[in-house]
């Protein structure tokens, strides 16, 4: 697990992540970062799309970010949003994400400053992962 002061400046990521969401049919802005071992950071934002099904979470835009620049470990993920509730990643997300983290430390935080914490197996227990793929007979 992250330390606090790692967690928070995450969260500052994810926050100014939002500011950059494309977001005009459903008005849900979100933002996302993700905190790599060695203490960097990748983030994105959610990208909608007039084809509403073409759309992007933010937690795959900061995978999508952080993968494509080298990284494949991660220690925590960041989300934030402008709800009256720290949103949990969709089940989508959560799919994405095991496969590279199936540790991760989840943190959602709102524009308001509420906060909530969990842990990505809590959140997708039993996860189909590169692993079962390696199972098969
Ligand atoms: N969304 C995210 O980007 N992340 C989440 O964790 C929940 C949902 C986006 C998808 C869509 O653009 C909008 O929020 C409403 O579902």
């Amino acid at each position: 697990m992250a330390d606090e002061a790692a967690l928070e400046r995450l969260a500052d990521r994810a926050l100014a992540a939002l500011e950059h969401a494309y977001a005009p049919y459903s008005g849900f802005r979100v933002g996302a970062a993700l905190l790599m071992p060695d203490g960097s950071m990748a983030s994105g934002a959610n990208v909608e799309n007039a084809s509403y099904p073409a759309g992007l979470c933010a937690e795959r835009a900061a995978l999508g970010a952080a993968v494509s620049a080298g990284a494949r470990e991660f220690v925590a993920v960041a989300i934030a949003s402008e709800a009256d509730h720290p949103t949990p990643p969709c089940g989508i997300c959560r799919q994405a994400l095991v496969e590279f983290a199936p540790a991760l430390t989840v943190v959602s935080v709102t524009r308001g400053g509420a906060r909530a914490v969990w842990s990505l197996d809590s959140l997708l227990p039993h996860a189909f992962t590169p692993k079962s793929l390696r199972d098969r007979k």
